[in-house]
């Protein structure tokens, strides 16, 4: 039985603790603060799965730091993600360690050393970045790897959801100048907080050769007044090593939320939905007169299994490159560092990946 010790007993923790006991691992869910474990055990985890599972055991954050587990999952507030993966590596070796988006501030702080730190132990890091884990990513993998789209013109990828819907699942929260959301620098605003859009912008021209993000332009909306400093709108453009053009929004203000990832093609098209009718993500494909849609039918849930599914096959040794593995989320950190720097400047930005995960290779 595989074990994993949750860090951050929060939505998240939730998520990924019912996840993993849907696969019968043993779990261990911890925080810093007693009466997120409280709530964990008597709000989040009943009102979402029906009922507490007493199989979970609920522990102090600090007092728990040194137990083994074969996966650490790290499911804190993104400012606290590098040092508390580096008091769990002071500590142990996990076989696998996994930390939520975004993985840090857009000044990068503790990435590079992160990275060399893991790469260094060999063992499993990753960003859960789990959307490019879904049952709806490998059906577009898999119209992509046809080839009948023709050589690709283009991506563009759109993560728009108002964060009321956050507000909601965090009652104790008055809002976005209560917690990270609110301050971009701690990794919360539109760029960092709905980063899975160009996360999976990245996935997709990964996917078609595209290679990694070479350049951004941004534009960003940024609200300041009430003690906040977020971007509420994120508008970047995005050309990649090989040379190709696309585009990504992210915004904390659209609703109804639109979560899409299309992918256009010389002949045809790929359209990559979440939540595109209740209860389904969708595929739609097709040419300038032709569209098939499929409905995969998910639930929020599912998400997370897919997540612990995953990690079940990257300790079983089955995943040589995987879609979440930590240079991946450091590579969305970097498209996230030169969207502020882009916007800052008010010119494009080029990264220089020969720098590593540094400010310096934000050119
Ligand atoms: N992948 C996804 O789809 C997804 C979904 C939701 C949230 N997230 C990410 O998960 C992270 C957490 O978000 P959330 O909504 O669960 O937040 P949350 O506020 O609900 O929970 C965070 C918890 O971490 C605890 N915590 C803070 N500092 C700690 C520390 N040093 N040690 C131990 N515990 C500590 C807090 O007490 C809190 O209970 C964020 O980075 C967020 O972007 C990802």
């Amino acid at each position: 039985m595989h074990t994993i010790r949750i860090i951050g007993a929060g939505s998240i923790g939730n998520h990924l603790a019912h996840a993993a006991r849907s696969h019968g691992w043993a779990v261990t869910l911890t925080d810093i603060d007693p009466a997120a474990l409280e709530r964990a055990r008597t709000d989040i985890y009943p009102s979402r799965y029906g009922a507490w599972d007493e199989a979970i055991v609920l522990k102090d954050s600090a007092a728990a730091m040194a137990d083994p587990a074969d996966v650490v999952f790290i499911g804190t507030p993104p400012d606290s993600h590098i040092a508390i993966a580096n008091a769990v590596l002071d500590r142990l070796t996990p076989k696998a360690l996994v930390i939520e988006k975004p993985l840090a501030g857009p000044d990068l702080a503790g990435c590079a050393a992160l990275h060399a730190r893991v790469t260094k132990a060999h063992i499993f890091a990753g960003v859960g970045y789990n959307h490019s884990l879904g049952q709806n990513t490998v059906a577009a993998e898999k119209t992509l790897k046809t080839g009948a789209l023709g050589p690709i013109a283009t991506i563009s990828a759109r993560t728009r959801e108002h964060w009321g819907g956050i507000f909601k699942a965090h009652p104790w929260l008055s809002g976005p100048a209560d917690s990270y959301l609110g301050f971009a620098s701690r990794g919360g605003g539109a760029a960092g907080e709905h980063s899975h859009g160009i996360n999976i912008w990245q996935h997709f021209a990964h996917v078609i050769g595209a290679g990694r993000v070479a350049e951004v332009s941004a534009m960003l909306d940024m609200v300041t007044d009430g003690g906040v400093a977020y971007d509420r709108l994120c508008y970047l453009t995005l050309a990649t090593e090989e040379g190709l053009v696309g585009d990504v929004i992210q915004d904390v203000v659209t609703a109804p939320t639109e979560k899409s990832c299309r992918i256009q093609g010389r002949d045809g098209f790929v359209d990559w939905r979440v939540n595109h009718r209740p209860g389904h993500d969708a595929v739609i494909s097709g040419t300038a007169d032709t569209a098939e849609e499929t409905l995969i039918a998910k639930t929020r849930a599912d998400d997370f299994k897919a997540e612990i599914a995953h990690l079940e096959d990257v300790l079983a040794g089955k995943v040589a490159n995987s879609p979440i593995a930590l240079a991946r989320g450091l590579d969305t950190m970097m498209v996230i560092a030169a969207a502020f720097k882009s916007h800052e400047l008010k010119r494009r930005v080029r990264i220089d990946w020969h720098e590593g995960y540094t400010p310096e290779a934000l050119i």
